[in-house]
């Protein structure tokens, strides 16, 4: 099989260096000619683990090529995917599907024979069928099948969660677009992957009820964090005891500062805006949203307070930028509120985080950037914990309180051990723990 993937990001690098590893023959193609020349000479744009070696072993073996020619990607494909960007659009929350309808439409005119035009993009429900009538009036005389293929993979886990998925979904409106699907998926019959085939409709929908439903836990969870913070509770067991219960499940049970990254913030606007204008408004994403957004802007405040009331010309050892463990994405991280609020109060922050690429680009020119999580607590009056490296969690108590001047510790993912934390003395905070 053969296939070209539009879009060279993070969704189409990942799918692409996957699918080739699965046997099928894949083509990337991208508009930016220095991305597609980085990646021709090996080079990655992005931090996944793992992403490097496979797209080094893909293309050593000839699977997988890169070029920012449509039509030579297109040339004898079973299947054209569509990862580019939806970004959300300036102004009023909907998705942003101008690169979508503009692929599609190239794609369409590019195609020499019958082929499947595939939506791995995030796309409101009722895009696909835009997608059709894209695709009919550039080739009414086309054999082009429109197909809906969302993805749910996690940044840090990626090609893990492509390799072994807890199911494939695809939207499709014929036999023959569900044939050639199923086929580039068949090495995931043998761990026996639920595949759930659907109309376009339900397809698009099912990636954003589930990304929004996994907003909304996490919301609910760090709600019930701060009335346990009230109430003398413990949320970490609290989740435990709910967690156990089959029908609600452990994951997604972390409170924290609140959710970020490429896709909740994004898609739970998005799903929010089309529900209203369709007039079914799903009011629990909608307040989830504004609940997300509230808990981000008081997390600053957790740290002043901690110190008494003013950070004005103290220092703080920041721990962790990035949205996530295990990424260098800064995209809507909890950080890009909590740091400025922090040097607008006058605090003198060192940040440390082990992929700080993006985050040097969009924080504070004047942010000092510590070259490690020691140097960045050394002498500091006070530490806050923003995102749970792993490293970060062989900093005993005994290694902080030799290296800080000061006793405050503002965890804001539960790290530490809260006893353990107290008997080295420190003033110790966390998220729904006494
Ligand atoms: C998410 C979805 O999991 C994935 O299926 C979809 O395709 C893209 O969006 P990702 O954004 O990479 O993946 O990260 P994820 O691990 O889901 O975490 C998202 C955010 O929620 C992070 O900010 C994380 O810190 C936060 N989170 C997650 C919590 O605060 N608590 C939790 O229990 C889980």
């Amino acid at each position: 099989m053969r296939i070209a993937m539009l879009g060279a990001g993070y969704v189409g690098l990942v799918s692409g260096a996957c699918f080739a590893e699965f046997g099928v023959d894949v083509c990337i193609v991208d508009t930016d000619p220095a991305k597609i020349e980085a990646l021709k000479q090996g080079r990655i744009p992005i931090y996944e683990p793992g992403l490097d070696r496979l797209v080094e072993e893909n293309a050593r073996d000839g699977r997988l090529t890169f070029t920012t020619e449509l039509k030579e990607a297109m040339r004898g494909a079973d299947a054209v995917f569509l990862a580019v960007g939806t970004p959300t659009r300036r102004g009023d929350g909907h998705a942003d599907l101008t690169y979508v309808f503009a692929a599609a439409e190239q794609v369409a005119k590019a195609a020499e024979g019958p082929l499947v035009l595939v939506t791995k993009s995030t796309v409101p429900v009722g895009t696909g069928r835009k997608i059709e009538e894209i695709v009919r009036n550039a080739r009414p005389d086309g054999q082009i099948e429109v197909a809906s293929n969302p993805e749910f993979l996690r940044e840090g886990s990626a090609i893990g969660d492509f390799m072994r998925p807890d199911r494939v979904v695809i939207g499709v409106e014929s036999e023959r677009a569900a044939a050639v699907l199923k086929r580039l998926y068949r090495p995931l019959y043998l761990i026996e992957t639920p595949v759930v085939q659907t109309s376009l409709e339900t397809a698009e929908l099912i990636k954003y009820a589930a990304n929004a439903f996994l907003a909304v836990k996490i919301t609910f969870i760090n709600q019930m964090a701060d009335l346990c913070e009230k109430a003398g509770a413990n949320v970490h067991d609290v989740a435990r005891g709910m967690g156990l219960d089959g029908r609600i499940g452990r994951k997604f049970l972390h409170a924290g500062p609140g959710y970020g990254g490429s896709c909740f913030p994004k898609d739970t606007l998005a799903l929010a805006r089309t529900a209203q204008e369709l007039g079914a408004p799903v009011t629990i994403v909608e307040q989830t949203i504004t609940a997300n957004d509230t808990r981000k802007e008081q997390m600053a405040q957790r740290v002043i307070d901690a110190l008494g009331g003013s950070v004005a010309g103290k220092t703080i050892g920041i721990l962790g930028l990035t949205f996530k463990p295990e990424t260098d994405d800064m995209r809507d991280a909890p950080s890009l509120v909590i740091v400025p609020a922090l040097i607008a109060a006058g605090a003198k922050l060192r940040a440390y985080d082990p992929q700080p690429g993006h985050a040097r680009q969009v924080l504070p020119a004047d942010l000092h950037f510590a070259s490690s999580a020691m140097d960045a607590v050394q002498g500091a009056d006070a530490v806050m914990l923003i995102t749970e490296w792993n490293e970060f969690r062989a900093l005993s108590p005994e290694k902080l309180r030799a290296a800080m001047k000061g006793k405050v510790v503002c965890d804001l993912r539960n790290v530490w051990d809260p006893a353990q934390m107290r008997e080295a003395g420190f003033s110790y905070s966390s998220i729904g723990r006494p």
